[in-house]
Order: structure tokens, then C-alpha cells, then sequence
């Protein structure tokens, strides 16, 4: 089994995948790990340099020619589900699970900004608007996960528990 968890970014992707891989006994892929170590930079660098549409691009092809091992937990991007077919993609190939949180919840998370190109200089009343904008934008293709689940204090144990039930 390949679980892609998704969601905005600061909802806990690559620490909860982590978590979950370490009780499940498999490898855990982090694909913007992978796009830096492909690349030699960071995924600010990558901006900066190329642009969000060819970031978009590398990042689809990474998802879809990844070569996963078959059992795996994949921390994406927070854009990648609403690109492409990326969505459908990861439906097809593996159990997807959104981890949902507010926006208020989201700012409290995310205080290294400036790794993350699309909030770089933000304060914490700008980063609230802009989360409530992107949010509803975004949320029509993270809903689309097999699962949902309210990820502010959630523990992996209860995640794995949701995965075996679904
Ligand atoms: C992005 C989220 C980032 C990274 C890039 C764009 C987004 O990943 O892929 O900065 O569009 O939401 P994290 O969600 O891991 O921060």
C-alpha cells in the first residue's frame, strides 16, 4: 500500500508521514526531498530560478515516475493535488489522506516562511488572508481523498487506525 498524505502547507505532511511510516515498518518519501536532491537546490532556489510553472511541471513528473516501493507513506507538496491530473494520479495509485486544518491553525504552524517561496515576508495577518483565499481554492481537490481527517493534534497511532478502517 502507497499512502500520499496531502494538505496545505504547515498541516504536519512530511513529520506525520515519518510517524506513520515508522509504525507501519516502511519507507517514507518526502517528494520535495527528492525535487532538492534531484535538483542541488531548494525549492526557493527553484523558484527563483525557473518559475512556479516549471516547478509545477517537475513536480508532477516526480510524483508520477517516483519509483515507489510498494509499501510507502509519500509526504507531497501542499500545491501538487491541484495540479494536473495529480489528484486522480495518486487516487489510482495509492490511499490519499487529507490533513485538514484551519487557517488560524495553519498560521500558528508556520513560522519558517522563508524556505516557502509562496509566503515569503508574510506577517501573521497577511498569511491568514492568504491562507482563506488559497484554502478555497484548494479545498475542491484536497477533498477529494479517500480520507479526511482533522489533523491539528493528531497522533499517528489514530491515523494508522483510520487508514486500516477505510
Ligand atoms: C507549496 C508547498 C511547499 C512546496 C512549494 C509550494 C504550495 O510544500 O512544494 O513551496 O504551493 O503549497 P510544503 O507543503 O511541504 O511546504
Amino acid at each position: 500500500m502507497k499512502v500520499f498524505l496531502i494538505g496545505f502547507m504547515g498541516c504536519g505532511k512530511s513529520t506525520k508521514a515519518k510517524q506513520l511510516a515508522t509504525r507501519l515498518g516502511c519507507p517514507v518519501i518526502d517528494l520535495d526531498a527528492v525535487i532538492v536532491a534531484q535538483e542541488g537546490k531548494t525549492i526557493a532556489e527553484y523558484f527563483e530560478a525557473y518559475g512556479e510553472d516549471s516547478f509545477r511541471e517537475l513536480e508532477s513528473k516526480t510524483l508520477k515516475t517516483y519509483p515507489y516501493p510498494a509499501t510507502c507513506v509519500v509526504a507531497t507538496g501542499g500545491g501538487l493535488p491541484c495540479f494536473f491530473d495529480n489528484m486522480e494520479w495518486m487516487n489510482e495509485n495509492g490511499k490519499t489522506v487529507y490533513l485538514q486544518m484551519t487557517p488560524p491553525q495553519l498560521v500558528s504552524r508556520l513560522h519558517n516562511r522563508e524556505k516557502r517561496p509562496l509566503l515569503k515576508g508574510m506577517d501573521d495577518e497577511k498569511l491568514l488572508a492568504f491562507i482563506e483565499m488559497k484554502l478555497a481554492d484548494r479545498n475542491p481537490f484536497y477533498n477529494k481523498a479517500q480520507i479526511v481527517i482533522n489533523a491539528f493534534d493528531l497522533d499517528a497511532e489514530t491515523l494508522e487506525e483510520r487508514l486500516k478502517a477505510n
